[in-house]
């Protein structure tokens, strides 16, 4: 018999497109098998100062083609503190939450374990444009994200082919390059510069930029991940070094806006809708992931131990479709 009759749900962290839908999913499936659902808004500060909405099926309509979050979302200081969390276990006995379904990244998810430990169940969605969680091979807002910094950078190419010049488009990411390598070989980048990969200025940049001319071409693509570095002092080497005078554009957050993709949508509701299941199936707290397009249940302390490396041999293609020089 299902116990869990009063479900809380919460995103943290920064947004992501497709968050909506995921908070759609869990408040319908919730209702389906007969558990109230309460949105907490400003992730976990809004538990701690009991900030939260009754939710029912109305409440989710027309929000799954949304971006961002009509939750709300913060990054918690004070949930950080014992202090925070106590009172925010206090919200959750006045609300008789019997669980909490958390969607955001990995700090979301430590945020997690520590309420699990004061014997509050939590199932976690991984939601971020990072792609940077370790138990999941896909996080939701990733390929939005991707879609949005590739529809940027198409248009960059037209202007830059235009003056025959090099552009530097910095993309988010301050400890993972999953953005910039997938979106480079999506926009054919000359050079693509990623915080996992050391980064050797005279390989990276000058001798891809001279192959590059060597092949005839008169504008140049280079996708720098934030972790790497400002791509404005990056800029102005080239400029020293290689004599030419690129154009930097920073995408910022517009990556992490506009109308999730299908993918996000698709993926966001049916992580929505384990997590229901597993909360209800009483499986104790967990992260839902997926793994070759079937979905995961991975205890929350093991997820957190678990870490993701960047597919070098996506590097390896990336720097294989560089236009070659002629034979003849
Ligand atoms: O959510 C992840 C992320 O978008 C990173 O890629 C980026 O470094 C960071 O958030 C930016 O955070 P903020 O919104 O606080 O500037």
């Amino acid at each position: 018999m299902n116990q869990v009759k009063r479900i809380g749900i919460l995103t943290s962290g920064g947004d992501a497109p497709g968050m909506n839908a995921a908070v759609r999913a869990t408040v319908r499936t919730a209702l389906s098998l007969g558990i109230q659902c309460v949105g907490i808004r400003r992730g976990w500060n809004g538990l701690i100062h009991s900030d939260f909405v009754r939710m029912d099926s109305d409440s989710v309509s027309h929000i799954l083609d949304r971006g961002g979050t009509v939750l709300y979302t913060a990054r918690s200081e004070e949930f950080m503190t014992p202090e925070g969390r106590q009172q925010a276990l206090a919200t959750c006995k006045l609300l008789g939450l019997d669980g909490i379904v958390a969607i955001g990244g990995d700090g979301t998810f430590r945020g997690a374990l520590e309420l699990s430990r004061l014997g509050i169940p939590v199932v976690g969605i991984p939601a971020t444009i990072d792609n940077d969680i370790g138990c999941t091979n896909y996080t939701i807002g990733f390929d939005t994200a991707c879609n949005t910094a590739v529809e940027c950078i198409d248009k960059l190419r037209d202007t830059m082919q235009s003056h025959e010049r090099c552009s530097l488009v910095e993309v988010m990411g301050r400890r993972a390059g999953f953005l910039a390598l997938y979106v480079g070989i999506a926009v054919g980048a000359t050079a693509v510069l990623v915080p996992e990969r050391e980064f050797d200025f005279q390989r990276d940049v000058v001798e891809r930029i001279q192959e590059s001319r060597l092949a005839g071409n008169t504008h140049f693509m280079i996708v720098v991940a934030e972790g790497v570095g400002s791509a404005f002092e990056i800029g102005k080497k080239i400029h020293e070094v290689v004599g030419i005078d690129p154009r930097v554009t920073v995408l910022g957050h517009i990556q992490r806006g506009g109308s999730p993709t299908a993918r996000d949508r698709e993926t966001a509701s049916r992580m929505g809708y384990a997590a229901v299941q597993a909360m209800a199936g009483g499986h104790g707290s967990c992260i839902i992931g997926t793994t070759e397009g079937r979905l995961t249940e991975i205890p929350i302390e093991e997820a957190l131990t678990m870490t993701k490396r960047l597919q070098m041999d996506r590097y390896t293609v990336m720097e294989t479709m560089h236009n070659q020089p002629s034979a003849l």
